[in-house]
């Protein structure tokens, strides 16, 4: 289960600069940056920043400098950063590790996980505004980022992941109906990584067809992404995922695996990745990075049998 050379190519690029837009942060509030950090370098895959840059490059037919993309794809990883610290925490889903290390509140405590949080949600904004105020003068440009930064708020907030974290932590131990999981995942997931494509196919200025694919492909990447992690909380080994298997069904959360059964789970998140396959064919090599996520996915939950 490898990924590409320009899937690592972007990904190197986020890595490199993941820290550069941070604001600069106070000593005498200096454990803030140390657990900011270190969660920011615990080694997150960096799919949805990826997602945005790849699909950045599409849309500019891979002329587009990839430097006019990175603060929208560093904010994405704090985004994706700090819902993970938040969904570990105690109150949520209680978990010890994650990325392969120990849960941020584990390191900082309870107080500063939570403020390490906020403070890369805020500082997400805050490097999307601040290359918004170079571009005043530029009305085209302006609109591009304007855009591309309401579809990640959209995604990410409460008509997006934070509506579906509630659905996911109100429907704990509860036979909740398919509906109600559709809804969880939709938002909790497919949302967020929707507005990841989104918003790379915004700042490049795609065409009306490019966008309306990206939202296909995002919607059922994003479903599947989710079906997949609830299979390996079921199947998978807690060494690779860098985070313990088990706790959906201690926690009596609401998954495909607990309201369809595995095998139906499996069958789902196969067509749903076909389904965004399907969406990035007439885009053939330039859609290289996307695809290869999908393989990815796929791959994360190949069977032996
Ligand atoms: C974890 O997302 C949260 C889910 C939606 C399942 P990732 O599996 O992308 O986590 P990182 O960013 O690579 O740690
Ligand atoms: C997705 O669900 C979490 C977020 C939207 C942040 P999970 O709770 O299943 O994610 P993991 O398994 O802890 O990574
Ligand atoms: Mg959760
Ligand atoms: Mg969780
Ligand atoms: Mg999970």
């Amino acid at each position: 289960m490898t990924l590409g050379n320009d899937f690592n190519r972007l990904k190197k690029l986020v890595d490199d600069h993941i820290l550069d837009y941070l604001p600069e942060i106070d000593p005498k509030s200096g454990t803030l940056y140390e657990a900011m950090k270190y969660s920011l370098l615990a080694g997150g895959k960096r799919f949805r920043p990826v997602l945005c840059l790849a699909a950045y490059e599409m849309a500019t037919a891979g002329k587009g400098d990839l430097v006019f993309a990175l603060p929208y794809a560093c904010a994405i990883e704090y985004i994706q950063t700090y819902s993970l610290i938040h969904d570990d925490l105690p109150a949520m889903d209680n978990d010890d590790y994650r990325r392969g290390k120990l849960t941020n509140h584990k390191v900082f405590g309870e107080d500063i996980a939570i403020l390490a949080g906020d403070g890369l949600l805020s500082a997400a904004y805050e490097v999307m505004a601040k290359d918004m105020l170079l571009y005043l003068d530029e009305q085209d440009m302006l609109k591009r980022k304007v855009k591309a930064c309401f579809e990640i708020a959209k995604g990410t907030g409460c008509r997006g992941m934070v509506a579906g974290q509630v659905a996911d932590v109100e429907n704990e131990g509860k036979n909740c109906s398919a509906d109600m999981l559709h809804f969880i995942d939709d938002n909790k997931t497919a949302a967020f990584i929707k507005s990841s494509v989104m918003c790379g196919f915004y700042l490049g200025g795609a065409d009306k067809i490019m966008k309306e694919n990206g939202r296909t492909f995002g919607e059922c990447l994003g479903v599947a992404f989710q079906i997949c992690d609830d299979i390996l909380d079921v199947v998978g080994d807690p060494k690779q995922r860098g985070k313990k298997t088990g706790g959906d069904a201690e926690l009596g959360k609401s998954t495909y695996p607990a309201v369809y059964g595995l095998d139906e789970s499996y069958r789902q998140a196969g067509e749903l990745l076909s389904k965004a396959r399907e969406s990035m064919i007439i885009y053939g090599e330039d859609a290289v990075v996307l695809n290869d996520i999908l393989s990815y996915v796929q791959g994360s939950i190949r069977r032996d049998d």
